[in-house]
């Protein structure tokens, strides 16, 4: 049986046919092509499969695709997109340039996950310490950095956010929506 499915995926709608037990990872990755999002393990584990759902993150292997009808979901494909443009350098959302700049990765593997999960606790908690990064990242496991630099990265992209939310509160708002990136 086949049941359709509604939602939108990185401000676009989205309908498909799917069966219940489809996974929304699955679907993400098999049908919409948006393979950013990882499988990295089968015990709901690792996190590389994380995205945000109504802007909470969710680990994609957990949840049904029909659980996702009626829901917003962003993927890393469309993380820049989620913030204001005036937010981002060259494009990137701040934690993907904090990545770069604080050398946040190495395979990259488990990046994409870490990324959303960043993003929900930086939109909960704008000043997180290293003990929030770390209680918010505990389910994306990393099997490479050692998680110091993943750490510094979450809190540096807080830092710019901050900066650039500061710096387009004191511009006249025409300004503030044309530039930035
Ligand atoms: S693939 Fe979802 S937690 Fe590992
Ligand atoms: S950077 Fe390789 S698994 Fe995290």
């Amino acid at each position: 049986m086949q049941y359709r499915v509604l939602m939108r995926v990185n401000g676009r709608p989205v309908e498909r046919e799917t069966e219940p037990r489809t996974l929304l990872v699955h679907l993400l990755r098999d049908e919409l092509g948006l393979t950013g999002t990882h499988v990295g393990c089968d015990t709901s584990q690792c996190g590389a499969c994380t995205v945000l759902m109504d802007g909470r993150a969710v680990k994609s292997c957990t949840v049904l695709a029909v659980q996702a009808d009626g829901h917003e979901i962003v993927t890393v494909e469309g993380l820049a997109d989620s913030v204001d443009a005036a937010l981002r350098y060259g494009g990137l959302h701040p934690l993907q340039e904090a990545f770069a700049r604080a050398h946040g990765l190495q395979c990259g593997f488990c990046t994409p996950g870490v990324l959303m999960a960043g993003a929900d606790l930086l939109s909960r908690n704008p000043d997180p310490s290293e003990a929030d990064v770390r209680e918010a990242l505990e389910g994306n496991l990393c099997r490479c950095t050692g998680y110091e630099n993943i750490v510094a990265a979450v809190r540096l992209a807080a830092e710019l956010l901050r900066e650039r939310q500061q710096a387009g509160a004191g511009r006249p708002a025409a300004h503030a929506a044309g530039g930035g990136d």
